[in-house]
């Protein structure tokens, strides 16, 4: 499965890479990419989206890159499972609530709670690491 991510300073790619080792650990393929590099139609072959983005202007997910990419794939998405994680700084996860509320209204069905993590996940390894594995199980 395919694990498309934005991150401005590397917390979120972080997290996108750990949460690969889970999934690669509970034994399926799981590759990442950023969202700048996403082939959509290959994208859109999978039934499950782990999709992550860390917390950017006020409360909202990246603008110049990963929200166009979330509109652009929001038509095409009615019944897959999505996994959602991200970083964030000084919020409460407003963000990320917005971001589920989002993909449930494009059909999709929302894997586990989503994963957040404030700043850098040090500390936090094995948080993502189950996140994986609980993702290759869905
Ligand atoms: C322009 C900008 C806007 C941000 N807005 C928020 C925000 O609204 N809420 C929040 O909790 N953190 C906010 N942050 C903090 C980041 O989400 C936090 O530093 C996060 O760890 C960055 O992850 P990344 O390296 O994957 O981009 C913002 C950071 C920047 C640079």
């Amino acid at each position: 499965m395919k694990i498309i991510y934005w991150s401005g300073t590397g917390n979120t790619e972080k997290m996108a890479e750990l949460i690969k080792n889970g999934i690669v650990e509970a034994g399926k393929n799981a590759e990442v990419t950023s969202v700048s590099d996403v082939n959509v139609d290959e994208l859109l072959k999978d039934e499950i989206l782990v999709l992550g983005c860390s917390a950017m202007g006020d409360e909202v997910l990246e603008e110049s890159e990963f929200d166009p990419f979330i509109d652009e794939i929001s038509s095409k998405v009615s019944g897959k499972k999505v996994a959602l994680f991200g970083s964030y700084g000084w919020g409460d996860g407003q963000w990320m609530r917005d971001f589920e509320e989002r993909m449930i209204g494009y059909g999709c069905s929302i894997i586990d709670t989503p994963l957040i993590i404030q700043n850098e996940p040090d500390g936090n390894e094995q948080e993502c690491l189950d996140f994986g594995k609980k993702i290759a199980l869905a």
